[in-house]
């Protein structure tokens, strides 16, 4: 159960400011969707909150502490597209993180630590519906599919963070209500703190406990360079009905 908090946070490259007087603060278990025209620095600000970058001005604090300068493995990623290896089946894939985390030096386990992994991510697998796809190659599988195996890969290292960049953006509408089901559940079961930044504004509302806009305030041309995105509207928004399902089922357990 994480709370993040954001304290004056700028970003800024060169002499263009991206970011600017950016505050707030997410209670644990959050599902914050933000959105934001395009440019207006939603990525920038997953990245700040991966440590990828460092932001100019300003903190994050993940439970009261400060981000480390790097990246650590408690915060996970998914992006739109292109996140899993097009050379490992899905069930490599998924293990590929765990070989990563327990394989020392080689990043490679052996043995009874090979089994043990291996059966992990086959239940990750299975989590995300991809058991029977376990032996196939991400070029046979779908995008829907693609898209369950990357948030099993990311899910499989436990972050108590998770940064989705628009990434049921390219899915189909059908398939995309599945995986956003599939992802309501996997958040409910975690108990992570998520961070979704998507275009589309019903997403971010179904999924999101809080819903935040990014956008500038100044938008003349001549202070476009001058002036970032911040805070534009903030909002809780209404849990969606599968959520309150899960509460139901869980109370009722
Ligand atoms: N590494 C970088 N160096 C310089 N400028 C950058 C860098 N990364 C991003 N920018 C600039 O920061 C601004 C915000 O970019 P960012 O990718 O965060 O926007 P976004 O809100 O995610 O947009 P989109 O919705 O199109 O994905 C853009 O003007 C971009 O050119
Ligand atoms: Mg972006």
């Amino acid at each position: 159960m994480t709370e993040v908090s954001v304290r004056n946070l700028w970003m800024e490259y060169g002499d263009q400011i991206v970011l600017e007087r950016i505050n707030f603060d997410v209670p644990a278990h959050s599902f914050v969707s933000l959105v934001g025209p395009s440019g207006c620095g939603k990525s920038t600000f997953l990245r700040l909150l991966l440590s990828q970058e460092n932001a100019t001005r300003g903190q994050i604090c993940v439970d009261g502490e400060p981000l480390l300068p790097n990246p650590e493995p408690d915060r996970g990623v998914v992006f739109q597209k292109y996140s899993v290896f097009p050379h490992l089946t899905a069930l490599e894939n998924v293990l590929i993180g765990l070989e990563f985390e327990r394989g020392g030096f080689s990043g490679r386990l052996h043995g009874r630590a090979k089994r043990n992994a291996q059966a992990e991510a086959m239940q990750y697998l299975e989590g995300v519906g991809l058991a029977d796809a376990a032996q196939k190659y991400p070029s046979s599988l779908s995008g829907g599919m693609q898209q369950r195996l990357a948030i099993a890969q990311a899910l499989i290292k436990k972050p108590r963070i998770l940064l989705l960049d628009e990434p049921f953006g390219a899915l189909d509408p059908g398939i995309r209500s599945e995986v956003h089901d599939l992802m309501l559940r996997l958040w409910w079961e975690t108990k992570m703190t998520v961070f979704m930044v998507t275009h589309d504004l019903r997403e971010a509302f179904y999924l999101g406990t809080r819903v935040i806009a990014f956008d500038r305030v100044r938008k003349r041309e001549e202070e476009l360079e001058r002036y970032g995105a911040t805070i534009a509207f903030d909002t809780p928004s209404d849990p969606a009905p599968f959520v309150t399902e899960l509460a139901t089922a869980e109370a009722a357990e």
